[in-house]
């Protein structure tokens, strides 16, 4: 039974964009490791100043990224959030608000941090996302 739970988690994050091209094997991994979060439409998921606790996957739905009062970016199926805090251990940079039913997968941080030391392509792709964030940011 747990064999096909985990093949259903592999199922539902196998459109999140830093999973992509992973062996199969550190997805297995991951899948483990992840548990699934459901959200209603303005649920604060995380707040801009709190301590970072966990990364999330986004499985369906789509949240709002807020800075101060600024909503800067919505997130949809397939993208990540909550990496920051976590990499850096300042506190969180952003509020997420759900801005439709959602279906997450999270990681603690601690497991967030052991999957990333054992799967160099996860390094790389979350690498390149926070590129692509860091440098919309900027362009703004
Ligand atoms: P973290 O700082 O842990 O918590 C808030 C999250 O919002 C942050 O991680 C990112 O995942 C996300 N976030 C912050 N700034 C941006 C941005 N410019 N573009 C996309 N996502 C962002």
């Amino acid at each position: 039974q747990q064999y096909e739970q985990e093949l259903d988690v592999m199922q539902r994050i196998a459109h999140v964009e830093v999973l992509q091209h992973l062996p199969e094997a550190e997805k297995q991994a991951i899948a483990k490791l992840v548990t699934p979060v459901y959200v209603k439409p303005h649920h604060v998921i995380c707040r801009e100043g709190d301590q970072g606790d966990y990364f999330y996957m986004i499985a369906q739905g789509e949240a709002e990224v807020i800075k101060g009062r600024k909503v800067i970016t919505v997130l949809g199926a397939g993208e990540i959030f909550g990496e920051m805090s976590l990499l850096t251990g300042e506190p969180r940079s952003a509020t997420v608000i759900a801005r439709t039913p959602m279906e997450l997968y999270q990681l603690n941080e601690e497991n967030f941090g052991q999957v990333l030391t054992r799967s160099p392509h996860l390094a790389c792709a979350l690498s390149r996302t926070l590129a692509r964030r860091l440098r919309l940011s900027v362009d703004c």
